[in-house]
């Protein structure tokens, strides 16, 4: 900025006030608090509804997405624990699946997922990624492969309109569970790759040119942070890798939610978040680490303002995305942590753009440091230096 007064008087004196209208920008777009780019990651774990039934818990997700068209939402869908014989023998999908007449439905053997997943992949700036466990690199890798291969075969699938084909594609995958033993680098090494062939082979047989470069993204949830030399395995084979996943009670007992908050336990406080404990021992990581705490709730203080400073704390980091959540990972709706005011906390914490959201990242593309304010700004600085040329 050195030597900047100057080069605007002499503007001024050269072109005149017109002339000066790039620098102008310029000043304007640099004198803006630098946004972090910290994104949304939804385990959206529940059951979206029936025919003519939401699940209010869906719903919120949906209208928090919508809420925030400048943030990106990662929704992460769980039909079965996997994709798999996704029927719901309790009757909500009114008993239209294989457990009900024992024949198989090809991709989301109940409708009810169809016309649900079909209404997020309208929106622009939600992403859908599917769910697939692993045990901690214990779970057969043959049937991880066939969860891979089932996710990324829905393409297309009727609703319970007859004739109605709706858009049931995946972009991405969720890895939970992940081994964070530096032992289970070869099988998750395996798996991404796998899973990348698997998505991009499926992409290539679409016949439109932008259902072929559609967004894809992998995660892996480790839940916390791995030796350093794994970390970087991890992060090479992966968009981002989840690298807390804890809870915010001190008293996870009073709630009956120990089994959310893995030991050793420390409940959740931004402040307490090191290189190498809940982020990445490499700084450079940092971009695409994920954080995502459970049981908001007191005690102590699990109150709105709270919320809001972890969340702000959080983007603070610059991670890739978070989320908070009051109840367990399915519960959206349960105060103050709502999907509703996670979104609208992220979006006030990074300054996102109230009306659009950064594009969604295509194959091999990864969050880099350059927003589209970066880039706008490179524009005006060489428009300016053009204009003055
Ligand atoms: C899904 O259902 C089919 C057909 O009933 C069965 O063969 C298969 O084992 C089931 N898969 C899972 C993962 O439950
Ligand atoms: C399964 O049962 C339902 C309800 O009886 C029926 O409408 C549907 O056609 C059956 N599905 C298949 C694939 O046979
Ligand atoms: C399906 O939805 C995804 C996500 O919005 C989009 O990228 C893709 O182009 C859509 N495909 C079709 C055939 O509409
Ligand atoms: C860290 O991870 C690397 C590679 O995955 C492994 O070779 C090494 O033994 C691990 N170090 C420790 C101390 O666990
Ligand atoms: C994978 O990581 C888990 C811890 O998450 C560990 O218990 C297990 O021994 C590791 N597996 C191998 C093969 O090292
Ligand atoms: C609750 O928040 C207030 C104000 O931020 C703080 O002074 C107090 O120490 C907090 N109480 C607990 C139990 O953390
Ligand atoms: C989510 O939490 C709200 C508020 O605590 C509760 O009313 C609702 O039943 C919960 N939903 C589920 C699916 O647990
Ligand atoms: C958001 O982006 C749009 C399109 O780039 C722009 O027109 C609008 O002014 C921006 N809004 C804010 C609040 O920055
Ligand atoms: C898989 O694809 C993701 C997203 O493009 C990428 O970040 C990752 O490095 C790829 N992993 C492998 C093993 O190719």
């Amino acid at each position: 900025m050195r030597g900047f007064p100057s080069l605007v008087a002499q503007a001024a004196r050269a072109a005149g006030w017109l002339r000066l209208l790039p620098l102008l920008l310029l000043l304007l777009l640099v004198a803006q608090p630098s946004a972090a780019r910290t994104d949304v990651m939804v385990p959206l774990y529940v059951y979206p509804g029936s025919q003519s039934y939401t699940n209010p818990n869906w719903q919120a997700a949906v209208d928090a997405i919508k809420a925030n068209p400048g943030l990106h939402f990662y929704i992460i869908v769980n039909p079965n624990n996997g994709p798999l014989n996704t029927s719901d023998p309790s009757g909500l999908n009114e008993g239209y699946c294989n457990v009900a007449n024992d024949s198989y439905i090809e991709h989301g053997c109940n409708r009810d997922w169809t016309t649900h997943l079909a209404t997020i992949n309208e929106l622009p700036n939600a992403q859908t990624l599917g769910y697939v466990w692993t045990r901690y690199g214990a779970r057969a890798v043959g049937d991880i492969k066939a969860d891979i291969a089932e996710w990324a075969a829905w393409e297309t699938a009727p609703t319970w309109e007859d004739g109605q084909s709706v858009n049931i594609t995946i972009h991405g995958l969720w890895f939970d569970e992940v081994g964070t033993g530096s032992g289970n680098y070869s099988v998750y090494s395996e798996l991404t790759s796998y899973a990348n062939e698997t998505f991009a082979a499926a992409a290539k047989t679409r016949k439109k040119k932008k259902d072929k470069n559609v967004a894809y993204s992998v995660v892996l949830n480790a839940g916390s942070v791995p030796n350093a030399t794994y970390e970087a395995q991890l992060f090479d084979m992966a968009s981002a890798v989840v690298t807390k996943e804890t809870c915010f009670t001190s008293d996870p007992a009073a709630s009956g939610v120990e089994g959310d908050c893995p030991e050793p336990y420390e409940p959740f406080d931004y402040t307490a978040l090191t290189a190498g404990n809940g982020l990445p021992h490499d700084e450079a990581y940092n971009s695409r680490a994920v954080i995502i705490v459970h049981q908001f709730v007191g005690p102590p203080n699990a109150t709105t303002a709270t919320l809001q400073e972890q969340i702000d704390g959080v983007v603070s980091l610059g991670v890739h995305s978070t989320y908070f959540t009051s109840g367990s990972y399915h519960n959206t709706t349960a105060e103050p942590a709502t999907v509703g005011n996670v979104g609208e906390m992220v979006r006030i914490a990074t300054g996102a753009n109230a009306t659009s959201a950064a594009p969604r990242l295509g194959f091999g593309e990864q969050h880099g440091g350059s927003s589209w304010m970066s880039w706008t700004a490179a524009f005006v600085v060489f428009w300016s230096l053009y204009s003055f040329c």
